[in-house]
């Protein structure tokens, strides 16, 4: 869908808009999620914790926000984790050098690529500057991306906003250890904020300098990397790899991947399509995803194999989630900064565990929902805009509405809603306007059922459901709503 549909419908339902907007001093980068926002994103992260977290046994952390500078010293983020940026000689502005490349040649230009080279590419492509198109740039310089704070009433303890949610994790793995009943691996999670001081943040949710990050790190031993237990029930499934620089591929099955050596070993290709299967349950379909393969100029400097999760939108194919083979690069610098021993010690053989990582942008995976569930249609004269999502991460499950407010219709009404919340459904109640516009507002921002109270109700105990999608409705007994509720939610029956 056009960024613009997207960006009206957030700001006229608020489902996200800038943060501080009040002030002219307000920041770029910065965005606030308003209550039918935050209502899918808290979803889309329950659903997450459910499918890749709880099911496949792994356990969740949460951790702060500031770690002191130690840290980020063994992590290898305050000497490596750099922008190219340059500045424009005529007015001044900075930009990323790496994506003004790529927008003029439409290709992808590695951030990591030494800035001699950045310097002799913006030559030869002849890239202008954005803001006012002169050609002439001062040399590309390397940008770090931490944001520092001086801790303590004399400021003399340097720290800093995590860039990813995963560290702690990396820095607790030892008493997580500890405790967990058995071998590895051991999956841990964590799900929060996290801070990038972008140079040139834009488009909306997509680049921030404050985002939402839902993050996975399974510590396992490297030489059982084909020792999978569950590996029988992915290993038909089909995986959309596109090793580097290939451009498409047919779909590969798990077990095909892992013996041909697309990917490292069975473990890699078992999460793949873990991480497929849960995207699926999104609502995006496998057609418009893959797994790119990055070269070794594109890896983090952390990782050994990386499988980018994309979709294609509108505005391109966007990274959802960085599937990073780490190695053992965490826990051994951490050791090394710490001086303590992150080792395990397993069948009489003493290790440093590897890290296979599942890191997810939450904003970016919110965008991509939104866009590809955006609907309008023409019916006659009117416009209808409903946004199709899976009820599993709308906003509401149904809306709970009386026709009119007198003959104790609005009681009756009142009390079955009560009725769903005992249940805990997430119902929301509407009394105000006509039943059309009433509708209208819910399919708006995504609610797939309607529940009407009228004047049969009263006689019968029976209400009007309604689909969000064909619009269709039928007669449903009070006292078989919930369990059909429960049926529509999680996807065992359809309308
Ligand atoms: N721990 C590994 C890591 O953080 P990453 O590729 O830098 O890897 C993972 O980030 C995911 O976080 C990305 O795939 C993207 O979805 C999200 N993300 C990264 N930077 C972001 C930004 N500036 N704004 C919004 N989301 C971002």
């Amino acid at each position: 869908m056009p960024k613009d549909e997207i960006n009206n419908l957030a700001l006229r339902r608020e489902l996200f808009f800038p943060s501080a907007e009040i002030y002219s001093s307000a920041l770029a980068g910065f965005w606030e999620f308003g209550p039918v926002g935050q209502a899918v994103r808290r979803r889309l992260v329950d659903l997450w914790r459910k499918e890749l977290v709880e099911k496949e046994g792994m356990v969740e952390i949460d951790g702060a926000q500031i770690l002191p500078e130690d840290v980020f010293k063994a992590s290898g983020h305050l000497s490596n984790f750099n922008d190219p940026i340059v500045q424009c000689k005529k007015c001044h502005s900075l930009s990323r050098a790496d994506k003004l490349i790529a927008e003029k040649i439409d290709d992808i230009v590695p951030e990591s690529l030494a800035t001699a080279e950045l310097d002799s590419m913006i030559k030869k492509h002849k890239v202008s500057c954005p803001k006012c198109g002169g050609k002439n740039f001062d040399k590309v310089k390397k940008f770090n991306m931490m944001m520092g704070l001086d801790i303590g009433a004399t400021g003399d303890q340097k720290a800093y906003l995590r860039p990813e949610t995963c560290q702690s994790i990396f820095l607790d793995f030892r008493r997580l250890y500890k405790n967990h009943r058995g071998d590895l691996p051991l999956g841990v999670a964590q799900a929060g904020k996290s801070f990038r001081n972008e140079i040139a943040p834009r488009n909306t949710l997509l680049r921030q300098r404050e985002f939402g990050q839902m993050e996975v790190e399974i510590f396992f031993d490297q030489d059982k990397i084909d020792e999978v237990p569950l590996f029988e029930e992915v290993k038909d499934y089909k995986l959309n790899l596109w090793p580097d620089g290939a451009k498409g591929t047919k779909g590969i099955s798990c077990s095909e991947a892992a013996k041909k050596k697309t990917v490292s070993g069975k473990f890699i290709a078992y999460y793949l399509a873990r991480v497929q299967q849960f995207y699926e349950k999104l609502g995006i379909p496998v057609k418009k995803m893959r797994f790119r393969g990055l070269d070794k100029d594109e890896k983090a400097f952390y990782a050994r194999e990386t499988w980018d999760f994309e979709v294609e939108t509108d505005l391109g194919w966007i990274e959802l989630m960085a599937c990073n083979y780490r190695t053992d690069y965490d826990l051994a610098g951490h050791a090394k900064q710490s001086k303590q021993d992150l080792s395990v010690n397993e069948g009489g053989k003493k290790f440093v565990p590897h890290i296979f990582e599942l890191s997810a942008g939450i904003d970016r995976a919110f965008y991509v929902v939104l866009d590809l569930a955006f609907r309008k249609e023409k019916r006659g004269k009117e416009e209808r805009i409903y946004l199709m999502l899976p009820p599993k991460i709308a906003p509401f499950l149904c809306g709970v509405f009386p026709l009119v407010k007198k003959d104790g219709l609005l009681e009756k009404a009142r009390e079955i809603f009560n009725e769903l919340n005992e249940y805990s459904f997430d119902v929301v109640f509407d009394e105000k306007g006509s039943i059309g516009k009433r509708y209208a507002r819910i399919d708006e921002i995504g609610v797939p059922y309607a529940i009407t109270i009228d004047y049969d109700t009263m006689k019968d105990n029976t209400v009007t459901l309604r689909d969000r999608d064909s619009m269709e409705q039928k007669r449903v007994k009070v006292e078989e709503l919930a369990e059909l509720l429960w049926k529509l939610q999680s996807e065992k029956e359809k309308f």
